[in-house]
């Protein structure tokens, strides 16, 4: 007789965050410059995706298409983006408020552009709460040193009475970090969160984040150019380039059996991914958002391109368990062929 337990029969959890297909793209004439082109990927409860790629490779773009807030003139022109099941796309502004801070927090990679200089970091705090109907006055004073407790803020009632640039670059960062999690959110999105900050404290911020993930059982989008952070931080990985997600796998996989040759390179240029190691050793640079070969984005650069994939897109091809890759190199008739997959 077989067991049966509860996980072998449960339905798969549908995704917390699921993107499908994002396109975000500028006007350029008559025309649009695609700067994320149809992007697709999973977050579950409680999991961590890190979004990896060079400068440019269209990570920001993704996050602003995710919450809404590509920046004007740019905007999204395709794709969805499904929130427990709900598309975002067509949403109200008042709707759009419900989910903002609500459920998906974001903290970016310069507090001091996103803190509002003129309020005490408190009152940042006790507006986020009020705007969502969580508290008002004294007690959501109250909740914001509770929460800056959170985030082991020194002194957090000190602190609450602080303005921005009375704070140190760490505790600028995070109270960015209290700021987004005030409204209790399910998925936190962090783009760079710790580009800004020297070593010993980008290390405290890291090990902050992983806490508060278990602790809220947040699901986490960690935008960076840093293997090291993605190695320590990340469940799966997606490696972006030229506004595509190129390869995506559980991270363990990823760094062990890279399949495109973009991650290849990567990896190989910095071996073991270590802690501040940037993405810059590739020979070349990714071209500019006009220039971008109508086929694989990475052909200028390829040390492997054959003759399709300046003109041909590779589509997304299956190369192990949950583990894609967007290379020509992978085409089933091409191994047929007898050629190197
Ligand atoms: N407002 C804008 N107008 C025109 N092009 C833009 C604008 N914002 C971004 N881009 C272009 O879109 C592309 C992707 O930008 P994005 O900011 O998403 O990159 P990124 O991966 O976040 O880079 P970084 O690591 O430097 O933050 C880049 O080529 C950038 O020049
Ligand atoms: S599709 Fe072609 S150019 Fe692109 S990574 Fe694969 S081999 Fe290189
Ligand atoms: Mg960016």
């Amino acid at each position: 007789m077989t067991t049966t337990f509860p996980s072998d029969t449960a339905p798969p959890q549908p995704p917390l965050l699921a993107v499908r297909g994002l396109d975000v793209a500028f006007p350029r004439g008559a025309g649009w410059l695609h700067a994320v082109r149809g992007v697709s990927f999973d977050i579950h409860r409680g999991e961590t995706l890190g979004l990896v790629g060079e400068s440019g490779s269209g990570k920001s773009l993704t996050a602003f298409g995710v919450i809404g807030l590509v920046p004007a003139p740019g905007r999204t022109t395709g794709g969805a983006v499904l929130l427990d099941g709900r598309d975002l796309a067509g949403l109200s502004e008042l709707e759009w408020c419900g989910v903002r801070g609500r459920r998906i927090g974001f903290v970016f990679q310069e507090p001091m552009t996103a803190l509002d200089p003129v309020h005490t970091v408190g009152t940042q705090i006790a507006e986020v709460l009020a705007v969502h109907g969580l508290a008002r006055g004294r007690e959501a004073l109250e909740r914001a040193i509770a929460l800056l407790d959170d985030v082991a803020m020194p002194e957090p009632s000190l602190a609450a009475r602080a303005y921005p640039h009375q704070l140190s670059g760490g505790m600028r960062q995070r109270a960015m970090i209290a700021i987004a999690l005030a409204g209790d959110p399910d998925l936190l999105i962090a783009d760079e969160p710790t580009t800004a900050l020297d070593v010993t404290v980008q290390a405290q911020i890291l090990d902050l984040l992983r806490l508060l993930k278990a602790r809220r059982r947040l699901a986490l989008l960690l935008i960076t150019h840093d293997l090291g952070v993605v190695a320590q931080m990340a469940d799966r990985v997606a490696v972006m380039y030229g506004g595509r997600v190129v390869e995506t796998s559980g991270v363990r996989e990823l760094f062990a059996t890279p399949r495109h040759p973009y991650t290849r390179g990567l990896l190989e240029s910095v071996p073991g991914g270590s802690a501040g190691a940037r993405l810059v050793a590739i020979d070349g640079v990714v071209p500019a958002l006009d220039a971008m070969p109508a086929g694989c984005a990475f052909t200028p650069r390829c040390g492997e391109r054959l003759a399709r994939c300046g003109d041909d897109p590779p589509p997304a091809f299956d190369v192990g368990a949950a583990h894609q890759s967007r290379c020509w190199l992978h085409d089933a008739a091409r191994v047929d062929r007898g050629l190197r997959p």
